[in-house]
This record gives structure tokens, C-alpha cells and sequence, in this order.
């Protein structure tokens, strides 16, 4: 499989927001995303993976480390990596279909052609009858799928999802799960996800990364293919019920509470308590 990015040693530290010194967002991130995967990073809060993301997205500049996208150096945003955020960023005065063309309207498509562009990726994720909606009549799990439909109408060769998912409810969320692997088998991009969910990135994940917070680092890696079973037989819930996947999601809750426990050991020797 090609390599689409590449990370070499990325680090980015922030100033604390409390007290001198630094906080090491990502430390040493060495990591390949390949042509067909659907990369899922899970970790406790705090460990990084937005920021993660945000390098790859051109938002930040890491502090040292190199990032390559078909081997030349990201600079800043570009086209060929659309952005997914959790709650969805689109344009309360445009309704869906408006929203959906408008970055082609940026780059100066001409009308018809954006228009062409934004319907067909409003049917690939359902809201084909929902065009001339204006955003404020939409549930979340819409919305959402406008902002997906919104990001595929650029064409870009990446996908960056940071917790699409987490603000819906759990039916519509396991929805979206099946809606987003179907999107991602039809359209072929390279997929980054974030999700707090353990179940949702063992689901949908060709490789998932376990992060660990302060330096934030992926202490984990695990090549997966529940979701391309998904695809094949189409039944969610036989999947997250089998043997198989309850054993992974148990060893995973073990290994992200276990940094969690040693976490709260650490703190409570520094803070020299009794
Ligand atoms: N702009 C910033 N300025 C200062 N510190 C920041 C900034 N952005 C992130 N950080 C710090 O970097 C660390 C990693 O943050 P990040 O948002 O990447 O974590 P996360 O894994 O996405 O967490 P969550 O699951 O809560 O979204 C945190 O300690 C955070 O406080
Ligand atoms: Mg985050």
C-alpha cells in the first residue's frame, strides 16, 4: 500500500496554561497512513490526538519532526485533506445543499458543476431529499453527515474525523458508524479518526493507535478488519457481539484504564500524600 502521509519523529509542545514550562502535546510520533487504511486514534482526554490531527491538517506546525503528503512537506490546510469536526462547523445562513458546494464555491468551481459535485455526495450519504433544508431543521446525525458530505465534495484524498460521533446518541451513533465505513469503502479515501469509544474505533478501524497522555505517544497499534467483515456481511451487532471483539474491547479498556490508574498513582506521589 502506497504511503499517502508520513510522520517522522513529530513533537509539538505548548506552553503550560498553568506555571513555567511545557506541555509535550506529542512526543517522537512516528507513524505512516496508507492508501486504504481507516486509521482510528483512541486515548484518555488529553493525550493528544487532536493535536495529532491538527498537524496532518496543516492547522499547526509541529515543533520539530517532519510531516510529508506524497512526499513534500506540509505547509498549511489543503484541499486534499477534508475535515470532519465534532460538532459540525457548517453555515447557518446556506442551507444543505449551499453548504456542501461551498467549498467547491471557494475555489471557484463554476455553479453547475458544484452543484453536480455536492448532490452526488449528498446521495452517497443519504440527504438527497434534504437538499433546500436550511441547517437549523437538521437532527445531529444530519448535520453531521452534511458536514461528511461537505468534506467528500472537495475530493480530498484524506479524511480528518475528530469525534464526529460523540455528540450523538448511541442509535444514531452505531448509524453513522455504518453510514461513514460504507462512504469510506465507496469513495476509497485514507480515513484519520478520533472517538473516546472503544467499541466504535475496534469497529471501524483498520489500524487503531492507542494514545497515551504527557508526552503524548501511541503505545499501541493493532491491524484490525471488523469493519471490512461489517462490509461483507452487513450486521453490526453480530460483529460487536462476537467472541472475538469482546475479548480485543476488554484488553483495550484494560490497557487505557491501566494508563489511567497508573496516571492517578503518579499524581498522588508527586503530590506526597499520605
Ligand atoms: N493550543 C494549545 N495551547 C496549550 N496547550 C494545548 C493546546 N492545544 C492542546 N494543548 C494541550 O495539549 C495536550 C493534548 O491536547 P489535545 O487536545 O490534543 O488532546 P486530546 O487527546 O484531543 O483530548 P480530548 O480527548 O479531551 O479531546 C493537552 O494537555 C492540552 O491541554
Ligand atoms: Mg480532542
Amino acid at each position: 500500500m502506497a504511503t499517502v502521509i508520513s510522520l517522522s519523529r513529530v513533537s509539538m509542545e505548548f506552553p503550560a496554561l498553568e506555571g513555567a514550562g511545557t506541555v509535550k502535546a506529542l512526543d517522537n510520533i512516528d507513524f505512516d497512513f496508507r492508501s486504504g487504511e481507516f486509521v482510528v486514534a483512541l486515548g484518555a482526554s488529553g493525550c493528544g490526538k487532536t493535536t495529532l490531527l491538527n498537524v496532518i491538517a496543516g492547522f499547526l506546525t509541529p515543533t520539530s519532526g517532519e510531516i510529508l503528503n506524497h512526499g513534500h512537506p506540509i505547509t498549511g490546510p489543503g484541499r486534499d485533506r477534508g475535515v470532519v469536526f465534532q460538532k459540525h462547523a457548517l453555515l447557518p445562513w446556506l442551507n444543505v445543499v449551499e453548504n456542501t458546494e461551498f467549498g467547491l464555491m471557494l475555489q471557484g468551481i463554476p455553479a453547475s458543476e458544484r452543484r453536480r459535485r455536492a448532490q452526488e455526495n449528498l446521495s452517497l450519504v443519504g440527504l438527497s431529499d434534504f437538499q433546500r433544508y436550511p441547517i437549523y431543521q437538521l437532527s445531529g446525525g444530519m448535520q453531521q453527515r452534511v458536514g461528511l458530505a461537505r468534506a467528500l465534495t472537495c475530493d480530498p484524498d484524506m479524511l480528518l474525523m475528530d469525534e464526529p460521533l460523540g455528540a450523538l446518541d448511541a442509535f444514531t451513533r452505531e448509524n453513522m458508524q455504518e453510514l461513514i465505513l460504507r462512504v469510506w469503502k465507496a469513495t476509497d479515501k485514507v480515513v484519520f479518526f478520533i472517538t473516546h469509544s472503544v467499541e466504535e474505533a475496534l469497529f471501524m478501524a483498520t489500524r487503531l493507535v492507542v494514545m497515551s497522555p504527557r508526552p503524548g505517544r501511541i503505545t499501541h497499534e493493532y491491524s484490525l478488519d471488523f469493519c471490512h467483515r461489517f462490509l461483507e456481511i452487513g450486521d453490526a451487532r453480530k460483529i460487536k457481539s462476537s467472541t472475538e471483539f469482546i475479548r480485543m474491547r476488554e484488553e483495550i479498556l484494560s490497557i487505557i484504564h491501566g494508563e489511567e490508574v497508573d496516571e492517578i498513582a503518579d499524581t498522588t506521589a508527586a503530590g506526597g500524600a499520605p
